[in-house]
């Protein structure tokens, strides 16, 4: 039984498309964190970032997390800063079942330059900055996402292998 399941993953990887679609096979509630995090401070992430800052970020979001956590029968897509901050991994890993959904630095890339949604992390930068940054990034946090109790291709996935995978275990 997988009281709750947290998507993690890179910006761009498709936590909360999936998400939500898992969440209806599964007849589970959905949370979108950054959702809950823009509600609760009645701002909107980039507004946090540049009024708050990053540091200020993280701590509501290890909050927001401590809340989801409390609650039961829920999918949540988290940010994807969320699992590399303040033992937000191992939070999850001890709250319920995480799931990786890992794609390249490239599919990220081309994913993020159509993405309508505002990053802060990457607003403004060029095609070469961007490609450069994903890579850095990617690289130092693929150790905390690889933590999780899967890794799952993240291309072309469909939230019913995800439901049958969550099944079978
Ligand atoms: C962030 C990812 C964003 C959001 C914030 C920081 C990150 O969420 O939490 O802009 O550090 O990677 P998505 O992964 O949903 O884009």
């Amino acid at each position: 039984m997988h009281t709750r399941i947290f998507l993690i993953g890179f910006m761009g990887s498709g936590k909360s498309t999936i998400g939500a679609q898992l969440a209806r096979r599964l007849g589970y509630q959905f949370v979108d964190m950054d959702h809950l995090i823009e509600e609760t401070a009645e701002m909107s992430i980039p507004e946090i970032f540049s009024d708050h800052g990053e540091v200020v970020f993280r701590k509501w979001e290890h909050d927001i997390l401590l809340e989801v956590c409390r609650r039961e029968k829920l999918v949540i897509s988290t940010g994807g800063g969320a699992p590399c901050h303040s033992q937000m991994m191992d939070l999850m890993n001890n709250h319920g079942t995480t799931i990786y959904l890992k794609l390249s630095p490239e599919a990220l890339q081309k994913r993020l330059i159509q993405s309508k949604t505002e990053r802060p992390l990457i607003k403004g930068k060029t095609e070469i900055e961007l490609q450069e940054f994903i890579t850095e990034l990617l690289k130092r946090r693929e150790k905390y996402y690889t933590r999780a109790t899967y890794v799952v291709d993240g291309i072309s996935l469909h939230a019913e292998e995800l439901a049958s995978l969550l099944r079978d275990s």
